[in-house]
């Protein structure tokens, strides 16, 4: 008689800002489980999860399912294709407003335990810092870390950032051309929360000329004299009509200004308690021109387009890394972790060492606080975790 073989089922979702990267990490989970597990994707991160639970007549909406063809040529594009939300199970409100800003999370773990053996959760710390206090519960679930500000804690890379990294720089540096002709002041703001690892290596690798991050308060008056002074200093007579030179700033979206704080866009928090930043390079290009009554200044922001687009190769690579990692985990039945990405091996964490916390750059090692320059040290990626 032929012997019928029952595949455990895993599941897959993404959640928080989305990212490139994470299409080659779904594809990779799909592939390293080909005939060990069966697979579905939970579309919307933690919503499809959420709406799951509270319409078990829905689910089938919210899981399709993967596999080796579905996800065959995924890895080229940007983006999910689960699609993602900053939905969080611990402060939920339903589509159909059923529920408001309550804690479902019993309720989820006991739908996804009950349907699957596994779950994947790829995600930032907002995201995985809800599947860490579910795992602490007993949820069966495996973190991969993304995001593009790298502030996640227990991990050196996650996905995404380098794209981001690499766009951003090149944004950067093109601006020179424009920037160059009109001798103009450039503040660029570009995304990150809390840390400042995308505007200060983005910076570093296009050669801003400053930058402020979030680490370190920025006294704008110390900011404009020191452009001020460049200006002034370098010079090249008969060639920049009036000794004026074009200078640009990289400004991280959660600058934080003396006397000011963060620039907010809108007062209401998300499901996960965050301001919604930005429009702070708006706001200091206006105050630069009050202050020096320099009128060559202009402001922008790169918002969406460093977290847009293929992966870069490091991505791609970081993807497979994570989705072998975390099928290995699930085989081994070692839950609650995190896939951690170092320079030189796959390692893991548990998921709830990450809950609350964020991994930020050492601004004391590698950032002139009086210059607003980034300052270089042996120390390859000068950074330290704190309480969020
Ligand atoms: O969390 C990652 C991030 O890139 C932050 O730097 C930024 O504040 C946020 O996403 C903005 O994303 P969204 O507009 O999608 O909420």
């Amino acid at each position: 008689m032929k012997k019928v073989v029952v595949m455990k089922k895993i599941a897959v979702f993404t959640g928080g800002g989305d990212c490139p990267g994470l299409n080659n990490a779904i594809k990779q989970v799909v592939n390293s489980a080909e005939g060990k597990y069966e697979v579905e994707g939970i579309t919307e991160g933690w919503l499809g999860a959420c709406e799951s639970a509270l319409h078990p007549e829905r689910r089938e909406i919210y899981t399709p399912k993967l596999d080796v063809l579905a996800v065959r040529r995924i890895e080229r594009e940007g983006g999910t294709i689960l699609m993602s939300s900053r939905a969080n199970p611990f402060k939920y409100t339903s589509e159909d407003k059923s529920v408001v800003k309550e804690d479902i999370s019993d309720l989820v773990m006991k739908f996804l335990n009950e349907r699957y053996h596994a779950v994947v959760a790829i995600g930032g710390e907002d995201t995985l810092g809800a599947a860490g206090k579910l795992a602490q519960k007993g949820l069966r679930v495996i973190g991969i870390p993304k995001t593009i500000d790298k502030d996640l804690c227990g991990t050196q890379f996650t996905l995404g950032f380098d794209s981001a990294l690499n766009a951003a720089s090149f944004e950067l540096n093109k601006l020179r051309s424009s920037a160059g002709s009109h001798g103009m002041v450039y503040f660029v703001e570009i995304m990150g929360r809390r840390a400042g690892h995308l505007t200060y290596y983005s910076g570093l690798a296009a050669n801003v000329h400053f930058m402020t991050i979030p680490e370190v308060e920025t006294d704008l008056e110390r900011l404009f004299e020191v452009i001020t002074e460049r200006k002034l200093k370098e010079k090249y007579p008969g060639y920049h009509r009036d000794g004026r030179r074009y200078t640009i700033v990289a400004v991280a979206e959660g600058t934080n200004i003396r006397g000011i704080g963060e620039v907010l866009k809108a007062k209401e928090l998300d499901a996960h308690g965050n301001p919604k930043l930005g429009d702070v390079s708006e706001f200091i290009a206006e105050q630069y021109e009050k202050m020096t009554g320099d009128e060559n200044v202009r402001a922008m922001a790169l918002r969406y387009i460093p977290r847009s687009g293929e992966p870069s190769y490091q991505d791609k690579i970081y993807g497979k890394r994570a989705g072998i990692k975390a099928v290995s985990l699930i085989e081994k039945g070692d839950f609650g972790r995190m896939v951690s990405l170092e320079a030189d091996r796959t390692s893991d964490v548990p998921l709830i060492d990450i809950v609350d916390r964020i991994r930020i750059l050492d601004a004391q090692v590698c950032f002139d606080t009086n210059r607003y320059v980034p300052v270089l040290s042996d120390r390859y990626y000068p950074e330290r975790e704190v309480k969020k």
